[in-house]
C-alpha cells in the first residue's frame, strides 16, 4: 500500500491507473480507523481494480466549540490497519495541501442539512460536502463507500451526486456494531468504562423501536417518547435529538409507513454519539 500526501502526487499515480482502464474504489474518512471502516475497505477492494482511502480530519466541518482538536489520530496505526484490506493508496493530506489557501467556494446544502444533526452542528454538512466534492474530484472514482451509520451525510452526499451530475456510484455498508450492540464509532474510546456500559441503552433501544414499528405501531410520537424513556433511564447522556423521518428525503413522519429512518444523538462527558436504524414498513 502506497502512502501518498500530495494532490500531484496522487493525480499522477491515478491517472496511470484510469489509462489502464482499471475501476477506482474510495472510502473517504477521517481515520482512527475500526472494524466499520475496514468494511468499507474490504467491500471497496472487492469491487474495483484500485481502492483508494483517504483519511483527513477536515476542519470546515467541525464547530468552533467541537472536537477537532481532540479527534484521535494515528497516522502510522491507521496504515498497518488499512493494509491488512487489500487497500492500494492511502491519500493523507495535510490541511494546508487540502485547504492552501481560505476557501471562498463552498457546496451549499439544502433542507436535508438542516435537520437532525445539522440543528445541532451548523455548517457541519456544508463543511463535509464541500471536502468529498474536493476530494472527488481529486481521486475521480468510478464507487465510492459510505458507512450507513452516518445516515444523514449518506442523504446529504446522494443528493449533491444527483444535484451537480456527479459521475460516482455511492454504495452504502451496513452500520458495524460491538458485540452488545454499540455502533463503531472512533469517539467510542472517548466513553468512560461506565458509560461504555450505559451507551449499549442506544442500539437496544432502536432496536425495541424497530420491533415495534414491524408489529404495527404508526404513532411516531409513541416511538420516540419510548426511546427517549429507555435513554433517560439507562444513561447519564444528554439526548440532543431523537427523530424519525423519512429515510429518503428526512422530512419528519407522524404516522409510519414506507421506510423510514430512526435517528438519534446524545452526549456523553467526552463523546457525542449517533446511531439510526432504517425500518421498512409494507
Ligand atoms: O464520515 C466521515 O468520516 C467524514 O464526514 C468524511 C465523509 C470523510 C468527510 O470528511
Amino acid at each position: 500500500m502506497k502512502i501518498i500526501t500530495t494532490i500531484s502526487g496522487l493525480r499522477k499515480e491515478l491517472l496511470r491507473v484510469r489509462q489502464r482502464g482499471e475501476q477506482i474504489g474510495f472510502v473517504p474518512t477521517m481515520g482512527y480507523f475500526h472494524e466499520g471502516h475496514l468494511s468499507l475497505m474490504r467491500r471497496a477492494v472487492s469491487d474495483n481494480d484500485v481502492t483508494v482511502v483517504s483519511l483527513f480530519v477536515n476542519p470546515l466541518q467541525f464547530g468552533p466549540k467541537e472536537d477537532l482538536s481532540r479527534y484521535p489520530r494515528d497516522l502510522k496505526r491507521d496504515a498497518a490497519m488499512a493494509a491488512t484490506t487489500g487497500v492500494d493508496i492511502l491519500f493523507a493530506p495535510s490541511v494546508t495541501e487540502m485547504y492552501p489557501e481560505p476557501l471562498a467556494t463552498f457546496v451549499e446544502v439544502g433542507k436535508q442539512g438542516d435537520v437532525l444533526c445539522g440543528a445541532f452542528r451548523p455548517g457541519h454538512f456544508k463543511g463535509v460536502a464541500t471536502v468529498v466534492l474536493k476530494l472527488l474530484n481529486i481521486v475521480l472514482p468510478g464507487r465510492m463507500y459510505l458507512g450507513q451509520k452516518d445516515a444523514q451525510q449518506v442523504i446529504v452526499i446522494k443528493k449533491m451526486v444527483r444535484d451537480l451530475d456527479l459521475p460516482v456510484k455511492i454504495v452504502v455498508c451496513p452500520t458495524l456494531r460491538e458485540a452488545d450492540g454499540l455502533a463503531m464509532s472512533s469517539r467510542n474510546i472517548f466513553l468512560s468504562p461506565t458509560e461504555r456500559m450505559e451507551a449499549r441503552a442506544l442500539s437496544s433501544a432502536l432496536e425495541r423501536a424497530r420491533q415495534d414499528i414491524l408489529r404495527g405501531e404508526t404513532s411516531a410520537r409513541k416511538i420516540i417518547s419510548k426511546i427517549k424513556k429507555l435513554i433517560s433511564v439507562g444513561t447519564s447522556a444528554t439526548i440532543e435529538y431523537i427523530e424519525m423521518t423519512d429515510a429518503t428525503d428526512l422530512m419528519p413522519v407522524r404516522r409510519i409507513s414506507g421506510d423510514v429512518l430512526v435517528a438519534l444523538a446524545v452526549r456523553f462527558s467526552r463523546a457525542r454519539l449517533i446511531d439510526n436504524t432504517i425500518v421498512r414498513v409494507k
